[in-house]
């Protein structure tokens, strides 16, 4: 359990300069922010110290600059997109390292907000450099942790400057995914079930595996379906499959029982278009030349049914190529599923990345109990590893 922002209420906080690192690395097109999930996601901590007079610094990378300040990874587009959310001015600090940042910080008025650029564009964030998180740190007075999907990564921004600016506490966004996507899977209302897809087996081998004495059971979908069918020695076609991944999947059939429940029926066509002729097929029966593409209608149902059987439902990963229509009929049948569930009571649990993604364009995600905002973060935490931008914050 880490020290929560909701710890602070009653201090005095008015006036105190805070460093909130967020998760602000949004998708631009031609210098405009395409989606703002990750901004509104972060606003309801930013408002909470507004209104309790601090001065906010914001802080976040955007892709990955590799150490050298880069015009097209700017975070200045995010300004306006959080003028417009939060209905005053924000500033915009170019150089965090400049001798008189400190004191642009400290002439900040109680309520004033701040972005930092780029932390990415600093040779020493990814390297966790102390000389860096030491200059982070000169700029606040204390720390707000809000950036779930950056808690993987040990840098400056996330480890090392939480080790310095005291207290160093979980911002609302923080908390709500560490809620949900450790403790409600700790200790899970059951029927508990995970519904896994996506390319590759090797990328979810830690989560299966850590999943699986936890689980009743888990629908595998996706090209991920493939290595197991392999596995099983059926015959899969042009599909994509792992080859130097069989072995393992073999063996966490062997290990897991019934709880791995994989398509009977596929999607197949003949190439990856959605003029292709398509058909359903048995797993055993996928033609020569043909591809998998997606879970077939009748195994949508199928994992629909169970998904609305179940009280807790964590869900990572697409059932096929859901940009490529028809191929997204599985992953638009899991999304309605998953939002079926929650409308009867279930916790329903979207471990970010793609999966958030398709959701989006069901236009269900306010359906489901938590989306996370998280790709590589959700996916470790769920591997049930630490992360170390959540271990540097004050214990609870
Ligand atoms: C993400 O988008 O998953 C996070 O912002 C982390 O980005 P990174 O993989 O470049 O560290």
């Amino acid at each position: 359990m880490k020290r929560t922002l909701e710890s602070l209420e009653g201090q005095p906080l008015e006036g105190q300069r805070v460093f909130v690192r967020v998760d602000f690395n949004v998708p631009l097109r031609e210098g405009v922010v395409t989606d703002t999930t990750r901004i509104e996601a972060s606003l309801p901590t930013i408002r909470w110290l507004r209104d309790r007079g601090c001065r906010v610094l914001l802080a976040s990378h955007l892709g990955r600059p590799k150490g050298q300040p880069k015009p097209e990874y700017s975070l200045r587009p995010v300004v306006p997109e959080l003028e417009r959310a939060l209905g005053i001015p924000v500033a915009f600090l170019e150089d965090p390292l400049a001798d008189d940042a400190p004191r642009q910080t400290r002439q900040m008025k109680r309520g004033d907000v701040m972005l930092l650029e780029n932390t990415r564009f600093h040779p020493g964030e990814e390297k966790n450099d102390p000389a860096l998180a030491d200059a982070f740190a000169r700029l606040a007075d204390f720390y707000v942790d809000d950036a779930f999907g950056s808690a993987h990564r040990a840098h400056a921004s996330t480890e090392g400057v939480a080790r310095r600016l005291k207290p160093a506490v979980a911002g609302f966004l923080m908390a709500r995914e560490l809620e949900y996507l450790h403790g409600a899977l700790s200790e899970p209302a059951r029927p508990f079930l995970a519904v896994l897809g996506g390319a590759k087996i090797s990328g979810k081998i830690d989560v299966i595996e850590a999943l699986l004495p936890k689980v009743d059971e888990i629908l595998i979908g996706g090209a991920m379906a493939c290595t197991f069918f392999a596995a099983c020695g059926l015959e899969i076609g042009g599909s994509l499959v792992e080859p130097d991944r069989i072995e393992l999947a073999k063996q966490l059939l062997d290990r897991a029982g019934n709880k791995i429940v994989l398509p009977q029926m596929v999607t197949v066509a003949s190439k990856l278009s959605g003029d292709a002729e398509i058909r359903s097929v048995p797993r055993d029966a996928i033609p020569r030349d043909w591809s998998v593409y997606d879970i077939a209608q009748e195994a949508a149902e199928e994992f629909v049914r169970r998904i609305t059987s179940a009280k807790t439902i964590v869900w990572n990963g697409p059932m096929g190529i859901f940009e490529t229509p028809p191929f997204d009929a599985g992953t638009v049948a899991v999304a309605r599923g998953l939002a079926a569930a929650t409308d009867r009571g279930a916790t329903t649990i979207v471990g970010g990345g793609d999966s958030a993604a398709a959701l989006a364009q069901t236009g269900l995600s306010s359906k489901i109990t938590h989306v996370s905002t998280g790709g590589g973060a959700a996916l470790e935490l769920l591997e049930g590893k630490e992360l170390p931008g959540v271990a540097a914050l004050d214990g609870a």
